[in-house]
Formats: structure tokens, sequence, C-alpha cells
């Protein structure tokens, strides 16, 4: 599975072993960058990431900023985007069993690295359940289409 990233500057060292464990865990990283230590704004990044899994050159996207709220916000301003925030496992289990999201974003400040791989287990290797909750997407996606 081919997962997309994108990261500002609070997590150039730290995604590396992001990328190092996802690497290991045999998906394909895009590493959107920034690879820069250089004070960048978050929209950039998130807007990579979230551009990069609705055209399809990955199947989940990732997205780090310092807290994951900023880089989080900028993913769902495109259409098709769903990104949550994840500090824990059990989040990032149930935005893929109930929410089909399509971007994991966490903080680089706030979630320390061996965290971050518990809930990027649960995040990448959870099916979305349909059903009832199918609606409910369907019905997130809708508000879309009504405010543009
Ligand atoms: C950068 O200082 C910080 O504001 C950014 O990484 C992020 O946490 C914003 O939401």
């Amino acid at each position: 599975m081919k997962i997309a990233l994108a990261n500002d500057h609070t997590a150039v060292e730290y995604k590396k072993e992001i990328i190092a464990w996802l690497e290991e865990q045999g998906y394909e990283v895009l590493d959107l960058g920034t690879n820069e230590p250089i004070s960048t704004d978050y929209p950039i990044w998130g807007e990579k990431v979230a551009l990069a899994v609705v055209n399809g050159e990955a199947e989940l996207g990732i997205g780090i900023c310092g807290t994951g709220l900023g880089i989080s916000l900028a993913c769902n301003k495109v259409k098709g985007i769903r990104a949550c925030v994840c500090s824990e496992p059990y989040t990032a289990r149930y935005s893929r069993l109930h929410n089909n999201c399509n971007i994991i974003c966490f903080g680089s400040r706030i979630v320390g690295p061996e965290m971050a791989k518990m809930i990027l287990h649960e995040f990448l290797t959870t099916e979305f359940e349909g059903g009832r909750h199918e609606r409910r997407v369907n019905e997130i996606m809708e508000i879309e289409g009504r405010n543009l």
C-alpha cells in the first residue's frame, strides 16, 4: 500500500523514524516534504498530502505538524478528504471503521514516535465497516456539495 506523508518544520527529524517504521512494515511512502528544518506554513503541506490522496497517488495519507490540528484543517479543505487528528490508537481505529478517514494527522509535539507507530498501525490496518456508517459518511460529504 502506498502512503503519502507531509509535514511542517516541526517534524523533519521526527518523521524519519516514522518513515523507516512504515517501510519496515511493507508500506511504500511518498514523502512530500518538508525536509528543510526551516519554519514553514502547515497549510502548504496539508494541501500537498490531501491532493496526493484525492488524485490517487496514494491510498491513504499522513499529516504531521506541531499539534496535528493545523495540517488536518488544511487537509479537510480539499474536496473528498476526511482527515482526523489522533493522539491514541482507539480513535485511529474508529476513524477508519466508522468515519472512513483517508488522512490521519498527529502532533510531533504531542505524540511520541512509539505512540505514533501504534496509532498508525490501527489506522493503516483497519477497513471501513460500511453499513450505517456509509450513510453517515455520505452525509458528511454532501455538506461539501451544499456549501461551495
Ligand atoms: C508551528 O509552530 C505550529 O503552529 C504548527 O506546527 C501546528 O501545530 C499548527 O497547527
